[in-house]
């Protein structure tokens, strides 16, 4: 190599390598959203298009540990992982028809023919999982995981209706895993979203998302009210070997079987018949009871697919080809800032209204500071928008060409839109924050939280009343709702004597809710349901909760620095500390004895799994007392289990737990248990 090469290539590297690394970093971030905490930032296609760049600049200098070179990882510490008996595996997309044509062509070649037969099916937008039937009964049900193995969810899986937990008809393999993806009808994803905004909860941001998070839920009765929907389409590991001639002769079997499969698919020889195909698809998409983002194309004959192989990612004889998202042109008149409930500050683009996929859109999200800026969105801009199955479309670009004259940079304000009080930026995040404990909508949504179902719990205080009681200036903060009166709600819309009656009595049952209830309702940053049920479990009471120094918190499990922070400035508070005072004047429960004569939690470092209906006590019960006895609940049953908890009818787990010698427990035995638990030392 010359010395002018050499030094070449050493300049690029640098040049890019910077660029490589960033781009790796903002990938991982975005895959931890979307696999982890199913719940991304960006659209699919702005994801692709940073993959897309990440790749191109691979292509100089490769990485092997690069986001390109691998799938993602939806595993979680909740649940048991197994491995899948054949890898599941992620699929090459592109978004361009050469790209399509030149994979046609790799495959015309290597096959020697133009005619090879394809076999075009809807890329279903939905959570991947893989189905285990045993001599045509369902034993188990895993997550993608990282692709070679996945997390235990067959209970949840269990919730779906439409699901065979026994094949019908014959041909049954020994045993066969059968790929496919949980998805949320519209339907339900609406009904679940009105509910939401019925309780003032924040919405799902799109059926995917929330159909992803509810196969990671621990209660089986949660994710059955929810209502998941699953189509099956692919052919994992199966035995007998070379059951199935084509992918055609799969879908036939699954369906004779009784499993719900693909709504369409075509057969299509050549690329013209493939085109003509994806183009019928993404005509019929919108009429599926699925999301789609575009059409899978695959070698129909299962000997051409196995002689081609693949690579450690995907299979060379498959590609998807994504429709583009939908995406329209119209001008940011204004900026607004909306405040949530930690007075997080979300910036919003106020549109001209305009038609995007069926829906007259007239706002938009911009996230947070660094996104308009890395943008450069201002106030007149022309932009595009583009709605990618998320239900408030995001800003895409910005149409330079189109800008007026005279703009600047758009400035994020210094204080509060709603209060005017100070904003600060909260380190490690990109949000903003208003620090003012009085500022309105922050006070609105506070309540509605501290009401709601993963709180308080007080039946009929939705969105409809706490905005009354607020603008009459009736309520301020959660202390007032314990001063209401029948008369202050008389006068509210859809109020009479009898349910102004119920809603007082909710509001006094709720005195005597448990300990993690309040705390959790407090609503201090970053302290989660869970967060509030480890903070009660050690610590028993509120008064010890504002009591406890940096080290006591440090010492509980799953504490760190910045929980810790939060709290100790939600109770340095001024004004926090006023609510407190009166929440306690008013005589709610703030104690919680541990069992008496017991310093040691009864379930310390024990781990229970619930199966089955239990005579009296509700799953949630009976999960608020292991949890309070410092016990922990699992969804799946492995040698990590110390207690198998069973009702009548019970799942698999119960077999599961015979097999594995786990301890099972009737009702009765649990409560035995949590009264006189096992001498841990005999002398
Ligand atoms: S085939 C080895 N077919 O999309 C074959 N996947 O982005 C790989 N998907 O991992 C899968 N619809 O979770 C296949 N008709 C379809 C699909 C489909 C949705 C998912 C699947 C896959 C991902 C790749």
């Amino acid at each position: 190599m010359t010395e002018k090469k050499a030094d070449q290539r050493q300049l690029n590297y640098l040049d890019i390598n910077p660029e490589i690394q960033r781009l790796i970093q903002e990938i991982q971030h975005h895959d931890d959203l979307y696999y982890k905490k199913a719940a991304p930032e960006i659209s699919d296609r702005e994801y692709d298009r940073l993959k897309k760049k990440l790749e191109q600049l691979e292509s100089v200098i490769s990485q092997s540990d690069s986001p390109t070179q691998r799938v993602g990882d939806d595993r979680d510490e909740a649940f048991t992982s197994y491995p899948h008996r054949l890898p599941m595996l992620s699929l090459d997309n592109t978004y361009s028809q050469e790209e399509l044509k030149a994979f046609h062509n790799r495959l015309a070649k290597h096959f020697e023919s133009e005619k090879l037969e394809f076999i075009i099916e809807p890329k279903i937008d939905g959570a991947a999982v893989s189905l285990t039937y045993e001599h045509g009964k369902l034993t188990r049900a895993l997550t993608r995981g990282n692709g070679e193995e996945g997390d235990d969810i067959t209970e949840n899986i269990q919730t779906i209706q439409e699901l065979p937990r026994t094949f019908q008809g014959s041909n049954i393999p020994k045993l066969i895993e059968v790929r496919g993806e949980v998805y949320l009808t519209h339907k339900d994803f609406e009904r679940i979203n009105a509910e939401q905004e019925r309780h003032g909860l924040p919405l799902y941001a799109n059926p995917r998302n929330l159909a992803a998070g509810t196969l990671k839920r621990l209660d089986p009765q949660e994710v059955q009210e929810r209502k998941l929907s699953i189509v099956l389409y692919g052919l994992g590991f199966c035995e007998p070997k070379n059951a199935f001639s084509s992918q055609a002769t799969f879908h036939e079997a699954a369906r004779a079987w009784g499993l719900p499969t693909l709504e369409h698919f075509a057969l299509a020889h050549g690329f013209q018949e493939v085109w003509q195909a994806i183009e019928a698809m993404d005509a019929r998409r919108h009429q599926f009871s699925y999301e789609t983002d575009g059409a899978v194309i695959k070698l129909n004959q299962i000997t051409q697919q196995k002689d081609l192989g693949s690579t450690a990612k995907a299979p060379r004889w498959a590609i998807a080809f994504k429709f583009e998202t939908e995406k329209a042109e119209t001008r940011i008149h204004a900026i607004t800032l909306q405040v949530g409930r930690t007075g997080v500050i979300t910036p919003v683009a106020e549109l001209d209204p305009v038609q995007l996929s069926g829906t007259t859109v007239s706002r938009a999200t911009l996230h947070n500071e660094d996104q308009i800026k890395l943008k450069d969105i201002r106030i007149g801009d022309t932009v595009i928008i583009e709605k990618a199955g998320e239900i408030i479309p995001a800003v895409l670009e910005v149409v330079l060409q189109k800008r007026p004259k005279g703009t600047s940079p758009y400035e994020f304000p210094k204080t509060c839109p709603s209060c005017h009080g100070p904003i600060e930026r909260i380190e490690g995040e990109a949000a903003f924050r208003c620090s003012n404990a009085n500022c309105p909508p922050q006070m609105r949504r506070r309540i509605l939280h501290f009401a709601s179902r993963q709180a308080m719990d007080i039946e009929n205080l939705g969105v409809a009343v706490v905005d009354q009681l607020s603008e009459r200036a009736i309520i301020h903060n959660i202390a007032d709702l314990y001063s209401l009166t029948v008369e202050d709600l008389l006068p509210l819309e859809k109020f009479a004597q009898k349910s102004a009656e119920n809603l007082i009595a909710a509001i006094e049952k709720s005195k005597s809710q448990a300990l993690w209830r309040l705390i959790h309702g407090l609503g201090i940053p970053n302290v989660g349901a869970q967060t509030a049920k480890d903070l009660a479990r050690h610590l028993h009471s509120l008064q010890a909760l504002i009591d406890a120094n940096k080290e006591a918190l440090n010492a509980i499990d799953g504490i760190g620095p910045t929980i810790i922070q939060s709290i100790s400035s939600f109770f340095a508070n001024h004004e926090n500390q006023k609510i407190i005072e009166r929440l306690l004047k008013a005589g709610l429960k703030t104690e919680e004895n541990p069992q008496p004569g017991n310093t040691q939690q009864v379930l310390q470092g024990k781990t229970f799994v619930i199966t089955g209906t239990l005579p009296n006590l509700s799953r949630e019960e009976a999960k608020e007392k292991i949890e309070a006895a410092g016990g922990k609940i699992s969804s799946s049953i492995s040698k990590k289990t110390d207690y198998l908890l069973c009702g009548a009818s019970p799942g698999s787990k119960y077999t599961k737990a015979e097999t594995l010698g786990t301890p099972i427990l009737d009702e009765t035995a649990f409560i035995k248990l949590l009264k006189e638990p096992e001498p841990a030392y005999m002398p």
